[in-house]
């Protein structure tokens, strides 16, 4: 993994500003935050900082309000939360620069925490732009970046302040390169990868590196459909790309040349409409009816993914396999979310998944802790995996 410098290579920071990057973009429901996940990953280096004694100053992005203050965006809604977590005063000023933020760093003690409002308010934020970028820098000493969900943005608060200020990658960032190195970078095989979701056309980019990369690719999920499809079987009224019938096509010839074993569903289960506890019914791949829609695998396809995952020395998991926010729908989701658990438990297997759905679906299968390590990001982990450059990465690495 290229170096970067960690908090490890800051000492003597009592009385420095600290500006620390994290991603409180956390959900919200009836304006209160219904799950702290991103919070909580980022307390480590938020106390560690407090307790070195530093003036830690926080800036994070809430949403996409495009430039522009809009009320219900306001970090000011999040504060709450994360003085919860961190159990702690966090001060808070009404703007990530100008007059409201110096004001409110100019009062802090060494140890102090204060959150600067959504840098997303100001358009040179998402423009990178150097006039903004120098704005932020006025109000640190050092920055630090923990914020690997949002690492794929070339943004200010995410890129432009390390060519700014020393630059330093928090705990967060450091656990979340490290464990995904394990997964995918010199990973004890054979690898396995579990890929599923609605589409596709989404993850073009991720089928095509990963099947150079790892030992086998179970495909499920909405986008099996279009692998079945392209394959001459009838997929009915199932969700399909047929457009995508080449590209899956060309999938599969790189994965045979690179020698990686294509796992596609040989059954599945399923039904006439898209609600929970629909009348549903297993069929074989071969035997999709014309007038229904396969919404989750079968148990054939759950077994086979399963016999799969107690070969993988390694697994790497992004999409459900299934509708599995609506029952019985969730049933080969969960199943194989147990198995991956269950062998990584017993010490056969490092397990890394990652992207917002498949987060829900551990959480739902209630196997998120037995994981070696599951990520918070969605787009970041994605492009990650693609081996596309994350530009907030690269620039703490590269200077
Ligand atoms: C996320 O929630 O995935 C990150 O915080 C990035 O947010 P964005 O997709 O709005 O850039
Ligand atoms: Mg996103």
């Amino acid at each position: 993994m290229p170096a970067f410098k960690t908090l490890d290579d800051l000492t003597d920071i009592a009385g420095k500003r600290v500006l620390v990057r994290v991603d409180l973009n956390v959900p919200v429901t009836d304006g209160k935050v219904s799950d702290t996940t991103r919070i909580e990953r980022v307390a480590p280096t938020i106390k560690e900082l407090s307790d070195k004694g530093a003036k830690v100053i926080l800036l994070a992005h809430f949403g996409r309000p495009k430039g522009e203050p809009v009320a219900d965006q306001s970090l000011s809604l999040i504060a709450p939360a994360v003085e919860e977590v961190l159990d702690q005063r966090v001060a808070f000023a009404s703007d990530c620069i100008g007059a409201p933020a110096a004001d409110a760093i100019a009062k802090m003690e060494n140890g102090d925490i204060l959150l600067l409002e959504n840098t997303r308010f100001h358009k040179g934020e998402e423009k990178n732009d150097a006039g903004f970028t120098a704005e932020l820098a006025k109000n640190g000493d050092i920055y630090v970046n923990d914020a690997f969900s949002a690492a794929h943005r070339a943004h200010a608060s995410t890129e432009g302040l390390a060519h700014h200020l020393p630059a330093y990658a928090g705990r967060t960032m450091q656990a979340e390169l490290e464990a995904l190195e394990k997964g995918l970078g010199q990973p004890q095989r054979p690898v396995v990868a579990i890929v599923g979701g609605a589409k596709v056309s989404t993850k073009i980019d991720l089928l095509s590196n990963l099947v150079t990369k790892v030992d086998a690719l179970v495909i499920g999920g909405g986008m099996a459909n279009t692998f079945i499809a392209a394959q001459g079987i009838d997929v009915g009224k199932s969700l399909c790309e047929h457009d995508l019938a080449d590209t899956a096509r060309a999938i599969m010839e790189t994965a045979k040349t690179a020698g990686c074993a294509i796992v596609l569903p040989v059954d599945g289960v399923v039904a006439r409409e898209f609600k929970a506890n629909a009348a549903n019914e297993t069929v074989d791949i071969n035997a999709i009816p014309a007038d229904a829609m396969m919404l989750d695998v079968g148990p054939k396809s759950v077994e086979l993914i399963n016999g799969w995952i107690e070969k993988a020395a390694t697994l790497v998991w992004n999409g459900p396999l299934g509708a599995f926010e609506i029952a019985p729908f969730d049933k080969a989701t969960v199943s194989a979310a147990e198995h991956a658990a269950a062998q990584t438990r017993a010490g056969k297997l490092v397990s890394v998944a990652g992207g917002g759905d498949t987060v829900s679906a551990l959480n739902h299968a209630e196997v998120a802790d037995d994981f070696s390590y599951v990520s918070t990001a969605g787009g970041a982990f994605l492009e990650w995996m693609e081996g596309k450059e994350l530009p907030g990465v690269a620039v703490l690495t590269k200077g």
